[in-house]
């Protein structure tokens, strides 16, 4: 079972839209396996997003993501980190389609709500920078399981920070 890290940005939590992406993901199936509302450090904003540090855009990108608090999260399914980011819909809200999160709620590339892993090894990546170890709750066993899935996991029993 996958694990995908999932950050609302500051301007979804100013926005008042916190509720209405978690019950995306909630309403699709998906476990939730961590959630916090944290201030992101300048240091922890710069290593998360260290692969984009020689671009023009680093400076603000570090800017807004450090600019209020956002809210951490882990998410857990079959292919979630593809799934998540084809929910998100694509990077430029200008691109991205109706009924995606960025679609419905964003218009500038700069502020664009959310940020989700790019694949199943960046996700481990980060979510090692959001969460302390002992803080995800992975060994939960959701009681609609079944429903979801054809052929039910049991839950983890470790997770993976
Ligand atoms: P994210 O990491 O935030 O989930 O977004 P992403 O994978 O869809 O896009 P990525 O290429 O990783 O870019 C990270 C964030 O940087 C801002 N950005 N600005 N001005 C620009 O050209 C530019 N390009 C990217 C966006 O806020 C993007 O989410
Ligand atoms: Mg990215």
């Amino acid at each position: 079972m996958e694990q995908t890290f999932i950050a609302l940005k500051p301007d979804a939590v100013q926005r008042g839209y916190i509720g209405e992406i978690i019950q995306r993901f909630e309403r699709k199936g998906f476990k939730l396996a961590g959630l916090k509302l944290m201030h992101l450090s300048r240091e922890k904003a710069e290593t998360h997003y260290g692969e984009h540090k020689d671009k023009p855009f680093f400076g603000g990108l570090v800017e807004f993501i450090t600019s209020g608090p956002i809210v951490a999260m882990a998410w857990e399914g079959n292919n979630v980190v593809a799934e998540a980011r084809k929910m998100m819909g694509a990077t430029n809200p200008k691109d991205s389609a109706p009924g995606t999160i960025r679609g419905d709620f964003a218009v500038d590339l700069g502020r664009n709500i959310i940020h989700g892993s790019d694949s199943v090894e960046s996700a481990q990546r980060e979510l090692s920078i959001f969460f302390e170890p002992g803080e995800l709750v992975c060994n939960w066993d959701r009681s609609t399981e079944k429903w979801v899935y054809e052929k039910p996991e049991p839950a983890k029993q470790a997770c993976s920070v």
